[in-house]
């Protein structure tokens, strides 16, 4: 079994694709954003500032995260720190900013690669995140770069809260977007960028299922390799 990774940008489509690539080819699907979501919420949680690296640090060395693969409508993966179910509380805006925030700590990054890496092992995987083609996984056989336009990222992030029953202002979801992408790209440990063996796919225009189908292609490709 080979193991897909898949990198890309906040409202690259990304989970929704990772998950239905992974239902396509009966892999596991891990969603590693979820992860850095988690941290950030117990620190919240915990009173401990985004911005303390020392302790953010220690919190991540001392947190366990499990995630699971779900139907429930809505979510990507069931997600559990310290055995605590958090899947809805970790999607909050405030807390994927947090999330980008504590992903700049590089002791943070070891505390959760590690364990990214134990979750692949075995291979069967389709994990999906900022960092998986270039640090997590770079031997993965199959490496995608997923891409779109700010506006049209920040289109899907602005329908995606209203499916919520928020009432987000489309200019602020635009800022919202550069500015993760600001951060995440801009990073001195392993920044957002494409693997030099990733397929580069542009989203804009493309479908969901498009996107899906052109993903599992070359996935079998990879595995006949
Ligand atoms: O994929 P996402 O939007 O749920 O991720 C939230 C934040 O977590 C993202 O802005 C940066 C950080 N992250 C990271 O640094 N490395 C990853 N592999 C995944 C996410």
């Amino acid at each position: 079994m080979i193991s897909v990774a898949i990198d890309g940008p906040v409202g690259s489509g990304k989970s929704t694709v990772a998950r239905l690539v992974a239902k396509g080819l009966r892999y596991t699907y891990i969603d590693t954003g979820a992860m850095y979501r988690g941290i950030a919420l117990k620190a919240k949680r915990a009173g401990v500032s985004w911005d303390d690296t020392e302790e953010m640090g220690r919190l991540a060395e001392g947190t366990e995260v499990e995630l699971q693969p779900t139907t429930v409508e809505g979510l990507t993966c069931m997600v559990r720190v310290d055995g605590r179910e958090v899947s809805r509380e970790i999607r909050d805006t405030d807390i994927g900013q947090g999330a980008s925030k504590i992903g700049t700590i590089p002791r943070v990054r070891r505390a959760l690669v590690g364990m990214q890496r134990a979750m692949a092992a075995q291979g069967g995987v389709v994990m999906e995140g900022r960092d998986i083609g270039t640090v997590v996984l770079p031997d993965a056989e199959l490496k995608i770069f997923l891409t779109g336009t700010v506006e049209e990222r920040a289109k899907r992030r602005f329908l995606e809260l209203q499916k919520k029953g928020k009432t987000p202002v489309m200019g602020k979801v635009i800022e919202e977007v550069k500015a993760r992408d600001h951060q995440d790209s801009t990073r001195a440990d392993s920044p957002l960028r494409k693997a030099a063996a990733a397929v580069e796919v542009d989203t804009t225009g493309m479908s969901i299922q498009q996107v899906v189908d052109a993903i599992v292609k070359l996935a079998r490709e990879a595995m006949d390799k």
